[in-house]
């Protein structure tokens, strides 16, 4: 469920209409839905009944502050793969004994600094990370909590780019390894505080499968590992899929009904429905790492239509953002639903290309696809762009980054300025 629907023709984010914001703000703008969020957040925290549990926000998906300090303000843990993402945190009045600190090069400093702020636990990718967490430490003088990303080579079954869980991906440490490696670490790691196991199969991960196949795999393991190195928490990391097609449709109960069974999309009743008996008498902490089911479906980015070219071959219609705002569609083939802000009159459908002013080839939201016709000065929005949006966007080809606006009922706010064009220049000589 998500809070953007047409109300009166027109499209809103829960109390507001969405192009009151783009007059207000401008184009391309971000839009959150605070209420979407909490939903999800609750939803996810009420399918784990049963189970000991923390749900750890993958910074990464979103790291907007107001949108972390709402989360934090849920009960949020969050996980994290910087040091710049720790200071956003803490910035955002999260906790630094809830954090999880992922990624497979972890400097430094970063080690430093998240030893310092005194977080929950690092996740280690290598044992050449842990040796050097432990020096670190050593050096230190403190302790380092620590788990191991488990790779447990099963088949995620999603894009290339974002399944991490094969054995050819760099991610984690193999299965097998993993046993001896502890073992090693209790021996020889004296600033090492083995505290947990972690994996993370991929990301946008649509059916239960796979993550019933990990579970499953890495049962015994987690419960050697507490056995013998009284490990207290598993993360069974984040990946929850989320539906991108027909977006603005799957926000209701009724199109959620006429879904026959079998082709309903993961839900997140059944997610917790096929873990929480497989979790629950394991006697540990499960901490997830969700960062799209959280936040994916919660943000849209507006854009105007500038112009309409009518090649030979194509008719496109050229927007005011592009690649550099929202590079999903680019870099994974991703799908955004395109949607006016004014509700169309009639079902016609016109076949477009969506594109952006970049000068890329690949710089297009849509290829060929069946929108209902808009016009130049007329809004639209990228539907579900709340996860790996913003985050993403760069200055390429010289563009300020775009606007951030968190709605909350009939109250919108900025959270995050536009940049000017002197802050595209800020440091520079
Ligand atoms: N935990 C770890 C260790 C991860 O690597 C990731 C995502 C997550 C949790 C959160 O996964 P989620 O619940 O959001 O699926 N930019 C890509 C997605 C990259 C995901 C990277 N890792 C996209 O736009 O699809």
């Amino acid at each position: 469920m998500h809070g953007f629907s047409y109300r009166n023709g027109s499209l809103h984010c829960e109390g507001i209409p969405l192009s009151e914001l783009a007059e207000e703000h401008g184009t391309p703008l971000y839009v959150y839905s605070a209420g979407t969020i909490v939903d999800h957040f609750r939803r996810l925290d009420k399918a784990l009944t049963g189970v000991d549990h923390e749900i750890a926000f993958a910074v990464k998906a979103n790291s907007n502050l107001s949108v972390l300090r709402l989360l934090a303000t849920q009960g949020a843990g969050f996980d994290i793969v910087s040091g710049g993402e720790l200071f956003r945190v803490i910035k955002a009045g999260g906790d630094p004994a809830h954090c999880t600190f992922a990624g497979v090069g972890k400097t430094r400093a970063e080690i430093v600094y998240a030893l310092e702020k005194g977080i929950y636990s690092f996740n280690v990718e290598s044992e050449e990370e842990l040796r050097y967490l432990d020096k670190v430490a050593g050096e230190l003088g403190v302790i380092a909590p620590a788990a191991v990303r488990v790779n447990p080579n099963v088949d995620a079954h999603t894009h290339k780019y974002i399944s991490t869980g094969k054995s050819e991906n760099k991610f984690g440490v193999d299965f097998e390894a993993i046993e001896s490696l502890y073992e090693r670490a209790a021996t020889e790691l004296p600033n090492i505080k083995l505290r947990g196991l972690q994996m993370h199969i991929g990301s946008q991960l649509t059916s239960i499968a796979p993550f019933i196949e990990a579970v499953e795999k890495v049962t015994p393991l987690v419960k050697l590992l507490k056995q013998r190195h009284g490990i207290e928490f598993w993360s069974i990391g984040g990946g929850i899929g989320i539906i991108y097609k027909e977006s603005l449709e799957s926000g209701s109960v009724d199109w959620w009904e006429k879904q026959p069974e079998a082709d309903r999309p993961l839900t997140i009743e059944r997610y917790g429905k096929e873990l929480v008996p497989r979790l629950k008498d394991l006697g540990l902490k499960i901490l997830l790492e969700p960062g799209r089911y959280i936040v994916g479906n919660a943000g849209v980015l507006l854009t105007q239509c500038l112009y309409e070219k009518k090649g030979s071959a194509k008719t496109f219609k050229i927007v005011d953002a592009g690649m550099n705002d929202l590079i999903r569609p680019a870099l994974y083939e991703g799908h955004h639903e395109i949607v006016p802000l004014n509700e169309p009159a009639t079902g016609e459908r016109i076949k477009v290309d969506v594109v952006g002013p970049i000068c890329e080839s690949g710089d297009f939201f849509c290829q060929d696809r069946e929108l209902p016709n808009f016009d130049p000065g007329d809004y639209v929005a990228l539907m579900s762009a709340g996860a790996y949006g913003f985050v993403m966007a760069s200055n390429y080809n010289s563009r300020p980054l775009p606007a951030e606006v968190l709605v909350e009922s009939d109250t919108a706010t900025v959270i995050r300025k536009r940049q000017t064009l002197e802050d595209l220049i800020e440091g520079e000589l």
